[in-house]
């Protein structure tokens, strides 16, 4: 009943990471021309739910703007745009905030992340992300939506909210989307420690590989990533208790298109002192196209805005009429 469309977004929260690249940007480009359609998204309504300064904003949801197209999206392919000039986000999210219980948005395990210890101090709207969230998705009636792991339960949530409106208002009238988490790629984890994903909001920048950064800050990240000792074994059976370095065997799989048992058999019994300077050659090689690519594009602002400007037409267009109809099944 529904048409297949593709939805997803990124936050312009920060600089663009290789987490961000590996699990959305790459997988956003290799998901156009299927038989869904691909409507991508920068979500600046969501980066404002942690303070932004608004010159640092502005300038971030252009070079978010840069990077998809950077990584491979195609403004003429896909719908590209910026989430705040599309308002039936915001709207549809106010009508799924009267859906969604309050006890869900609490278990949000991102809430409890980024809320810290004192979570009564937190935005009102950081606590009702995922209903925003739902709106982004839903607005398209989007039926797959490729995301990294990170991103698992709050699509869940999407899934809870869709399900619930039809259920309360006797109508099928959202789908239930699918969530994509596919690759070796849908967790890449922080150079510094291994338990956490890498992320564009932490404080370390050693941690993250930007894809602003040269090719001797990406050697030298790569150089300084936190691992142990030992050397390398021939399949990544023999990494389950090694979670630094699964990290950076799954990196290199992903950027090379090789399997992680492939480079492990190259690699057997070899350190990290081999491994890390081939790993540094593979991010280069693959990353410095795109940061080339992304500059070029950041030197003509006003085409970057004229991009995002057709792009949110395009979303409008879509969107509207789902808005409307979602507003009269309510009785709006
Ligand atoms: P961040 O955590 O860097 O602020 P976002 O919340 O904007 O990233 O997420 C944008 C997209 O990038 C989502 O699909 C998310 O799942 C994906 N993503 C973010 N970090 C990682 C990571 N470390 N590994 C894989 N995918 C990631
Ligand atoms: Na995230």
């Amino acid at each position: 009943r529904f048409t297949p469309r593709i939805f997803s977004g990124i936050q312009p929260s920060g600089g663009l990471t290789l987490g961000n690249y590996l699990g959305a940007l790459k997988r956003f480009a290799e998901l156009q021309g299927g038989e869904a359609e691909t409507i991508y998204c920068i979500v600046d309504l969501h980066a404002i739910t942690v303070w932004q300064d608004p010159e640092v904003l502005r300038a971030r949801i252009r070079e978010a703007a840069a990077a998809f197209m950077a990584a491979g999206v195609d403004p003429a392919r896909s719908v590209l745009f910026n989430q705040s000039q599309v308002s039936a986000h915001a709207e549809l999210a106010w009508l799924f905030n009267t859906v969604a219980r309050v006890g869900w948005m609490y278990r949000m395990t991102q809430f409890k992340d980024k809320a810290g210890k004192n979570s009564e101090n937190a935005s009102l709207g950081l606590l009702a992300y995922p209903a925003l969230m739902a709106a982004d998705i839903l607005a398209y009636r989007a039926t797959a939506v490729p995301v990294g792991e990170d991103q698992k339960q709050h699509l869940e949530l999407t899934r809870d909210i869709a399900a619930k409106f039809n259920h309360d208002y006797g109508v099928e009238h959202f789908p239930i989307t699918q969530p994509l988490i596919e690759g070796v790629a849908t967790r890449v984890m922080s150079l510094r420690d291994g338990s956490k994903k890498m992320s564009k909001s932490d404080p370390s920048d050693a941690s993250r590989i930007n894809l602003t950064d040269d090719a001797d800050t990406i050697a030298q990240k790569i150089r300084k990533a936190r691992t142990d000792a030992d050397p390398l074994p021939g399949s990544m059976d023999g990494l389950k208790d090694r979670p630094e370095a699964k990290n950076l065997v799954n990196i290199y799989a992903a950027l090379s298109d090789e399997t992680p048992d492939q480079i492990l058999s190259r690699f057997e019994g070899q350190g990290f002192g081999a491994f890390k300077p081939a790993l540094a050659e593979v991010a280069v090689a693959a990353l410095s196209p795109i940061t080339a690519k992304m500059s070029e594009l950041m030197s003509d602002p006003a085409e970057i805005d004229r991009i995002l400007g057709d792009g949110a037409d395009r979303a409008e267009a879509i969107a509207r009429p789902i808005l409307e109809e979602t507003k009269d099944v309510m009785g709006l």
